[in-house]
């Protein structure tokens, strides 16, 4: 039986490929995508989730949440995606049409249909995952896995020296997670700097496989120059679609650690760090699985065998 997944995105370059993993393996089942307002404004995440779903020949409806985070101004990664998110080559994305109802009313109606069955993946800030429990706490306990790319295991962050971009856009609304009694499974951006790192030879490996692969890495040029001036990653790093990864394959994950994880939401030099107890010190119980390290090899393979179709 196929596993059932949603998958919620703040659909850029990374996250394109991350659904193309998940649309095009026979061992998931995405009920849903819902968009939240991340690496791109809201309405441009969802144009860039259906054009991706139309490269893969998918009908997965597309779902609307939200377009701000709770509480503090928005950041977006423009400087990091392109202005349109997907690398700035020229696709036509836009004029596609998304399904009826909100996303945060679609997460809590499919948990309720599906209770315990469901995988639910976050790919981008927490928002709508908070706005859902806000509105229905009883989902807490309602999902099989929450697999999250979120925040930094070994507090390296990519947008301050301690955040990571989906949780300093919404620190609040992770909190909101992070305390909620989820079944929460945090794949860092340091599995993806560490572990999901894509070079010019796989980069070419994959175009070669045919259009998809041709579409997931052709979208990836502004990455790979952010990558070259700020991350220092010859290539580039995939930090959802090794998340998907996760979520599809467990042991893709090499090493974890069940630990007590809060989020920094009043900090100066720390907003938005996701503070992992490592040593135990607070004696609180853990509420996440924090994975560590990723196979690379057989990440790259699971990527490979995506584009091949
Ligand atoms: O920090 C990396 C995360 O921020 C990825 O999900 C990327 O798509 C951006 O949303
Ligand atoms: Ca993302």
């Amino acid at each position: 039986m196929a596993q059932k997944m949603i998958i919620d995105t703040d659909t850029a370059s990374d996250d394109a490929v991350a659904l193309v993993l998940a649309l095009t393996d026979a061992r998931v089942d995405v009920l849903a995508i819902t968009v939240v307002s991340g690496n791109v404004p809201l309405d441009m995440g969802v144009q860039n989730a259906l054009y991706t779903l139309e490269q893969c020949g998918s009908s997965v409806p597309v779902h609307l949440g939200a377009d701000r985070p709770l509480i503090r101004e928005h950041v977006f990664a423009h400087n990091v995606h392109g202005a349109d998110g997907m690398g700035d080559i020229g696709l036509p994305l836009t004029g596609r049409t998304p399904a009826d109802g909100h996303a945060v009313d679609r997460i809590i109606e499919l948990a309720r249909q599906h209770p315990g069955e469901i995988t639910l993946v976050t790919l981008g800030p927490l928002t709508n995952i908070a706005l859902a429990l806000r509105k229905a706490p009883d989902i807490a306990g309602l999902f099989h896995r929450v697999v999250m790319m979120a925040g930094t295991g070994d507090h390296t962050g990519n947008v301050t020296p301690t955040a990571e971009f989906n949780i300093y856009v919404d620190p609040d609304a992770a909190d909101i997670v992070f305390t909620s009694g989820m079944p929460l499974e945090m794949v860092g951006w340091d599995v993806s700097r560490n572990d999901a790192t894509i070079t010019p030879a796989d980069s070419a490996r994959l175009a070669a496989t045919g259009p998809l692969g041709e579409f997931c890495t052709s979208i990836q040029r502004q990455l790979v120059e952010f990558c070259r001036d700020v991350t220092h990653i010859d290539g580039f790093d995939l930090p959802d679609p090794v998340t998907v990864a996760v979520a599809i394959d467990p042991t893709i994950g090499t090493r974890s650690i069940d630990a007590y994880v809060r989020v920094e939401t009043t900090g100066t030099q720390t907003l938005g760090m996701t503070v992992v107890d490592h040593l135990g010190v607070t004696r609180q119980p853990a509420n996440t699985k924090v994975v560590l390290a990723a196979d690379r090899e057989r990440f790259v393979e699971m990527l490979l065998t995506a584009c091949a179709g």
